[in-house]
């Protein structure tokens, strides 16, 4: 049985009991429209605590582009059903009201330590400052034991990390690799608004970021990545970036023997529709 929570008071109220028994409360924050991915952190979350909470929020102030949080797709009739299956415990859809008793604020001065100056921030600035309001005040409704995010958004596990050390809030951050569609694509909610003849086409980023993973020690970084932004360019995208990264700080490198920790990531726009992915090169 799922039970479905409305209100801020009621979840705080449930997870209070939980933590007078010592439970530990896997956590799960999405904004709907969930597919596999999501319920791979379900189903982690399942494995590893004693009760799983799922939120749904389509949170508006981590959209810098209002065209896209008009087009983000809402279906929570899906989505509940969709968490039956993992036997989620509860789930919170508050409306905004709830996270925002104060009204919806776009400004806020959370100290994010940088991490969402690179990449993303080049082109969504302000993004990652409504992704850490929100998932900062659903911290503090929610208090998990365990967060569960997903490395598809390599960048945003590293800022929410932050806001946890900055801010000490006790909840252990579990990331879980990126689950794909056979054809290697990430999956994301956005991938519902490609055509079929896009999707396929999408899977020519898994190939461009895994042929980076394949040759960086082949090739000059630089080389890997002008042939891989053409590829992508080839095949009808427009590309944001294609970076290698620092996976400690998220800086931009060109010589992997710089780092102990590199990732390749990629942001690029297909038939109107923006898809972010990425690859681990070498990890500590
Ligand atoms: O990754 C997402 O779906 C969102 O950024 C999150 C973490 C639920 C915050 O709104």
């Amino acid at each position: 049985m799922i039970i479905i929570i409305e209100k801020a008071e009621d979840m705080s109220r449930l997870a209070d009991k939980a933590h007078k028994k010592n439970l530990t409360v896997g956590f799960i924050p999405t904004m709907g429209a969930l597919h596999k991915g999501h319920i791979k952190l379900v189903k982690a979350s399942k494995k590893q605590c004693d009760f799983t909470i799922v939120s749904i929020f389509v949170n508006p102030t981590q959209f810098n582009d209002k065209n896209d949080l008009q087009k983000y797709p809402r279906t929570l009739d899906k989505d509940i059903e969709m968490l039956f299956e993992p036997s989620t415990d509860i789930v919170f859809v508050p409306q905004e009201e709830e996270i925002y008793p104060y009204g919806v604020d776009f400004e806020n001065d959370l100290d994010l330590g940088g991490k969402d100056l690179p990449l993303e921030g080049k082109f969504r600035p302000g993004h990652f400052k409504g992704v850490a309001q929100v998932v900062k005040r659903l911290l503090e409704i929610v208090k998990p034991t365990h967060l569960f995010m997903g490395l598809k958004d390599f960048q945003q596990v590293a800022v929410v990390q932050h806001i946890i050390d900055r801010y000490e809030i006790p909840t252990k951050l579990v990331p879980v690799s990126t689950m794909r569609e056979k054809s290697g694509l990430a999956m994301s909610s956005r991938n519902a608004r490609l055509s079929e003849e896009g999707k396929e086409k999408a899977a020519t980023i898994y190939k461009v970021l895994s042929s980076i993973v394949r040759n960086y020690n082949k090739r000059p970084v630089n080389y890997l990545l002008d042939k891989g932004f053409q590829k992508l360019k080839e095949t009808g995208f427009e590309t944001e970036y294609l970076s290698v990264v620092d996976g400690h700080t998220l800086q931009e490198i060109s010589d992997l023997n710089d780092t102990d920790y590199a990732v390749v990531c990629v942001a690029t726009w297909l038939e109107g529709v923006r898809l972010i992915d990425n690859m681990i090169i070498k990890q500590p």
